[in-house]
């Protein structure tokens, strides 16, 4: 079968998916305050990466851990949620079948021990100002 990276359309395909899911995480009250400090390209370049690496694509992720990138931004678990639920919403935009929308969010679905930090419900909580960003790419 072929690869989920190539079932996706590729890298351009992948790129748009990450630039529309990056604007809706930026617009959305439950989450948008971890993303006051963040440097847009470099997310936008890592999400990208990660994601064709991770669906078999030709590309080598160069970022940080999940665990070192997401430490002492205490994420809720509510927070994890709508974030894969901003995603879904944007799979469905893109008219990403079912299927290959399971199978990516299966991939995903494994850092959330590394990502989430509180167990709750709770949303719209602020980035500890202790937390330092990561620098921008040239
Ligand atoms: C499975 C879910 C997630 C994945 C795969 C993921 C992946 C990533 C990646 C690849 C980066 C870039 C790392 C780097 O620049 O070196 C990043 C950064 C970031 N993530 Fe996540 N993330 C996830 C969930 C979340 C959640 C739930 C939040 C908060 C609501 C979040 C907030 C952030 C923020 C604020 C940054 C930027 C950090 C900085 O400015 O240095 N992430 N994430």
């Amino acid at each position: 079968m072929a690869s989920l990276y190539e079932r996706l359309g590729g890298l351009e395909p992948i790129a748009s998916v990450v630039d529309s899911f990056v604007a809706r995480c930026a617009s959305d009250g439950r989450i948008n305050r971890k993303f006051e400090r963040t440097d847009v390209p470099r997310l936008k370049k890592m999400l990208v990466d990660q994601v064709c690496e991770a669906t078999g694509g030709p590309c080598t992720y160069t970022g940080r851990g999940m665990r070192p990138t997401h430490d002492g931004m205490a994420v809720t678990a509510g927070e994890f949620d709508a974030l894969v639920e901003d995603l879904v919403l944007t799979l469905g935009e893109f008219d990403v079948p079912r299927a290959e929308q399971q199978e990516l969010l299966g991939l995903l679905a494994p850092m959330r021990g590394d990502i989430v930090e509180v167990e709750s419900p709770e949303t719209g909580t602020p980035l500890p100002r202790t937390y330092e960003t990561a620098h921008a790419v040239h």
